[in-house]
């Protein structure tokens, strides 16, 4: 899929540059022609001949060579790929992207192109995090930055966190995807709920539950992988927001049905969320003070119910709704009731027992029951494989209504 593309790649000035040129050994194995542009800083990490040797092409690094304006001209680089790729992706070559720079190549080339542009953010944790970084990223997301990484780890800088950047083979993953453009699910719409809910007791506590998100993020990212224009609807969780997904962070189950509500119409919505049942009847203003009476007694109400929301939505109810059941004993059975109950199309039946280590965990064994009230049992693996077998079968399931309505139309 890669033979025959063409990639612009922009190496910035960044300890993880040195990986990049293991990116570039790869992408020609797999016939990619790659032309690189260097930044001044880059050149501090990597020397133009390796990624001249490695690219067997010229190494782009200054805005006002004659020479180069006379073979290709800044405008004619940035258009001249299928794909621009940042690698490293520096904090500071990002706030110029934010900001509409262009005061050396690489800035202006990006700020030319038509082409669809790929960062893979390498910087230090703190600059990462870092409210200018975070206002950045937002903006460039919006705009349809992809993005790759960064991931959590040993810093170079002796620091622990996000902020490494991905490694090649990832970046590879979402070069291919990025390549791919219209994917199964493309011009459809995908809704997903992910994490827990907080349900505030007074201004400082709250309930909640112990949900990473991992498993909703996955299937949000895995959706709009393929094609799928993804709303994630998120409580409170550590992760990053994923790439190619429109992410609204709630933090109530009140919130989180508006804010689903909002993200309607869809073809497909499903309710990862691990929403809290109950909150406090009357929510108090101040905080709840000891004063010697004893502990108070918090008199308890249910929350309202995503799903089955959406399942009572009329004609706004989405094509295909999945919930999960979340279940410690009697797995299937439980989740047959609770299909039915709730009124989605296909549940999948999660073992959330403490021995599963599923809660929170890395891991998930799931039991899909449909519409028919089958069961396909899938064998123990990661959420991400979970999230990508899903987003298959769910591509596969719209595929098909789409092509039996289509068929019901030419017989009419
Ligand atoms: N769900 C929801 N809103 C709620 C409660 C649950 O959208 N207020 C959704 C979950 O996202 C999941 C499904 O309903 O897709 C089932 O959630 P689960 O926690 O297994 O079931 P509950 O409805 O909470 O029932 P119980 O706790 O009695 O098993």
């Amino acid at each position: 899929m890669l033979a025959g593309k063409k990639l612009l790649l922009i190496v910035a000035g960044g300890i993880a540059a040195y990986k990049t040129l293991e990116l570039v050994r790869r992408l020609r194995e797999r016939g990619c022609a790659v032309r690189a542009l260097l930044t001044e800083a880059g050149a501090q990490f990597v020397t133009p001949l390796s990624l001249q040797a490695l690219t067997e092409d010229k190494v782009y690094d200054r805005l006002f060579s004659l020479t180069d304006e006379s073979e290709m001209g800044h405008i004619q680089l940035s258009r001249d790929a299928d794909l621009l790729v940042v690698a490293p992706a520096t904090a500071d070559l990002l706030a110029k992207m934010a900001a509409g720079l262009a005061d050396d190549l690489a800035s202006t080339v990006l700020l030319a192109t038509d082409k669809p542009v790929l960062a893979a953010p390498a910087m230090n944790v703190r600059m990462w995090r870092h409210p200018a970084t975070r206002a950045n990223l937002e903006t460039l997301r919006a705009r349809g930055l992809l993005t790759v990484g960064p991931n959590e780890g040993d810093m170079a800088c002796g620091e622990y966190g996000p902020g490494r950047m991905a490694e090649p083979a990832e970046i590879l993953v979402a070069i291919e995807t990025a390549l791919r453009g219209a994917g199964p699910l493309a011009g459809r719409r995908a809704l997903v709920t992910s994490g827990p809910t907080y349900e505030a007791i007074d201004p400082v506590r709250y309930l909640a539950n112990r949900s990473s998100g991992r498993q909703g993020h996955a299937i949000a990212a895995a959706l709009g992988r393929l094609g799928a224009e993804t709303t994630l609807v998120s409580g409170p969780t550590r992760l990053e927001d994923p790439a190619g997904v429109r992410v609204v962070h709630i933090e109530s189950a009140e919130q989180m049905l508006e804010a689903c509500r909002q993200a309607l119409p869809a073809d497909v919505a499903v309710c990862a969320a691990a929403v809290v049942d109950w909150k406090v009847k009357a929510q108090a203003e101040q905080k709840l003070k000891k004063n010697g009476g004893g502990p108070p007694s918090l008199e308890l109400t249910e929350t309202p119910d995503v799903l089955a929301s959406l399942a009572r939505a009329g004609n706004l109810r989405p094509g295909l709704l999945i919930g999960f059941a979340a279940e410690t004993q009697d797995v299937v059975a439980y989740a047959r009731r609770k299909r039915e109950s709730k009124g989605c199309d296909w549940i999948l039946a999660n073992d959330v027992s403490p021995e599963s280590g599923t809660f929170g965990g890395e891991e998930n064994s799931i039991h899909l029951i449909d519409a028919r009230s089958q069961v396909e049992s899938w064998p123990r693996m990661s959420k991400q494989a979970v999230a990508e077998r899903l987003a298959a079968r769910i591509a596969e399931t719209l595929q098909s209504s789409a092509e039996q309505s289509s068929a019901g139309d030419g017989a009419a």
